[in-house]
C-alpha cells in the first residue's frame, strides 16, 4: 500500500478537493483507494456522505491512531490510502507527514499560497519525506508571468507535479455532489487534469521508491 497526504498550513489551497478527485481518478485506474480525512471540518467525510456509491471509504481519524489505521488498511488490501489534513500546523498534518510516501503541497499561484508552501516543504524535509508542489487553481488558458513565476518557484523548492491544475467550476460541482471531476464530467478539461495527475503521482513516487527518500535541506 502506498501513502500519500495532502499538506500544507495554507486553507483553502485545494487539499480536500484535489485528495477527493485524485482518489476518483485512481480507483478508475484500478487502485483500490481509502481516503483519510484527519480535519476537524471533516470535509472528506461530508463529501463520502453526498456520494452515492460506497466505493470510496473515508474515515476520520484523530493523529494518534494515524499509523495503526493504516496497518488496518494494508492488511486489508487497500493499495492506496489518500490523507486530508486540515489548515496550520496540527499534530494531524505532522502524523500524515509522517506516515506519507509523498506529501503532495498544493498552493494557489499567489505570494501567500508560495511562502506558507515553504513552511510545509521544510516540515517534509525535517521528516526525510518525499514532497511534491501541486499548483491549483490557475487561471485557465492564461499562462500569465505569476503562474510562470509561482510555478518556477516550486520547482526549485524541491519539484512541481504536472499539470497544472486550473479553476474551474468541475471541481467545486464535483465537490458538491461527493464526486471526483473525472465521474462529473468525464470528457471535460477537468477530468484530463486529473487523469494526468494520477499518471504523474505515480510515476513521483514510483522515482521515490527507486531513488530512496528525498534528503533536501
Ligand atoms: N481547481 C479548483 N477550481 C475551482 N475551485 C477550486 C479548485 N480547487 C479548490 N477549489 C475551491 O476552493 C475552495 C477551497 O478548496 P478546499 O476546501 O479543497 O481547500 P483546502 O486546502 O482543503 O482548505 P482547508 O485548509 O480549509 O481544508 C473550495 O471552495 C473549493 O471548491
Ligand atoms: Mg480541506
Amino acid at each position: 500500500m502506498r501513502t500519500i497526504a495532502f499538506v500544507t498550513q495554507k486553507g483553502g489551497s485545494g487539499k480536500s478537493t484535489l485528495a477527493a478527485c485524485l482518489a476518483v481518478a485512481a480507483h478508475e485506474k484500478g487502485e483500490r483507494v481509502f481516503l483519510i480525512d484527519t480535519d476537524p471540518l471533516m470535509s472528506l467525510s461530508k463529501w463520502a456522505k453526498a456520494r452515492k456509491s460506497k466505493d470510496i471509504l473515508v474515515e476520520w481519524v484523530p493523529a494518534g491512531k494515524l499509523q495503526s489505521a493504516l496497518a488496518m488498511l494494508a492488511k486489508k488490501g487497500i493499495t492506496l490510502a489518500i490523507i486530508d489534513t486540515g489548515a496550520g500546523e496540527s499534530p494531524a498534518a505532522a502524523a500524515a507527514i509522517k506516515a506519507a510516501d509523498l506529501c503532495i503541497i498544493p498552493a494557489r499561484p499567489n505570494a501567500f499560497d508560495l511562502w506558507a508552501s515553504e513552511l510545509t516543504r521544510k516540515a517534509c524535509s525535517a521528516a526525510r519525506k518525499e514532497f511534491a508542489f501541486l499548483l491549483n487553481q490557475c487561471p485557465p488558458a492564461q499562462q500569465s508571468a505569476r503562474i510562470e513565476d509561482g510555478a518556477k518557484a516550486l520547482e526549485a523548492m524541491g519539484g512541481l507535479l504536472t499539470p497544472l491544475v486550473s479553476t474551474r467550476v468541475d471541481y467545486q460541482e464535483a465537490a458538491r455532489h461527493g464526486m471526483g471531476a473525472t465521474e462529473l464530467n468525464p470528457h471535460g478539461v477537468a477530468a484530463e487534469e486529473m487523469r494526468d495527475l494520477w499518471a504523474s503521482v505515480k510515476r513521483r513516487m514510483a522515482r521515490g521508491k527507486s531513488a530512496g527518500v528525498k534528503k533536501a535541506a
